[in-house]
């Protein structure tokens, strides 16, 4: 596996925002994660303004509902990739996230959709990860067995990783292959402001885990200077030893 890859989750206001941020990690970042607040507020709109712009987009919508009604909006998602005119580099949507609380049948019927929908439109299928507990969750008893059994519920029904914490990302990496993907939220570095995370780790201790993408927000998007902030963080990524 290659080294991990950051990605700055595009938790901001208005498009004028994130449009300013996108411009000035252009030359840093590589994969930018478009959330429900954007989405609900932009919707398409902002995926493809990464997407003309070559950026990967990681659709964070966390679809968590019927099988049938997932299926449907898992299809809507992949339906992002194709270019809406004759864009030259437009980049496919690179992953989403379900809810792995959502049971085996809504898994299975998530990729299954995905499969069908980029067959049929001709695209590459976005790789599909399932959210186990979410980071703003605090350590609790039987918290370390809930996560790895939610993951390998995950690889069961044919997903392609999970997120979690990095304090649960060597527990999947025992148990599931050595390519299944570990995306970890909660990333801090060291003397940054948690916020509302709960397990949170630096980008170094996310890297000796076994985690495969970083996502990162608020120590980005909130700073006084976000390229500064992408780019230290890049640099503790490529100084740390990947132990997937
Ligand atoms: O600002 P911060 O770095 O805490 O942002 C983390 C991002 O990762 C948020 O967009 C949040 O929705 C997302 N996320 C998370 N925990 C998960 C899944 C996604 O924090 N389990």
């Amino acid at each position: 596996m290659n080294k991990a890859q950051l990605i700055v989750a595009l938790d901001v206001d208005t498009f004028d925002q994130a449009q300013k941020l996108i411009e000035d990690l252009d030359d840093s970042v590589d994969i930018f994660k478009v959330g429900s607040q954007m989405f609900t507020a932009y919707g398409p709109f902002v995926t493809r303004y990464l997407q003309v712009r070559g950026k990967k987009v990681f659709l964070d919508l966390k679809f968590h509902d019927i099988p049938n009604t997932v299926a449907s909006a898992v299809k809507s998602a992949v339906s992002l990739s194709v270019a809406p005119g004759n864009e030259q580099d437009f980049a496919p949507l690179h992953m989403l996230t379900v809810h792995t609380c959502g049971g085996h049948e809504m898994l299975e019927a998530a990729v299954k959709a995905a499969d069908e929908q980029a067959k049929k439109l001709k695209v590459k299928r976005p790789l599909i990860v399932g959210v186990t507990v979410l980071t703003s969750q605090a350590k609790e008893d039987k918290l370390q067995a809930l996560v790895l059994e939610r993951a390998l519920l995950a690889k069961r029904a044919g997903l392609d990783g999970v997120v979690a914490s990095v304090e649960e990302a060597p527990l999947i990496r025992r148990y599931c292959p050595k390519d299944f993907i570990i995306v970890t939220p909660g990333i801090r570095p060291a003397g940054a402001d948690v916020g509302d995370q709960k397990r949170v780790a630096t980008p170094q201790a996310a890297i000796e885990s076994g985690s495969n993408y970083l996502v990162v927000g608020r120590p980005i998007v909130q700073a006084d200077n976000p390229k500064k902030s992408a780019q230290a963080i890049i640099k503790e990524i490529s100084n740390s030893a990947f132990l997937g």
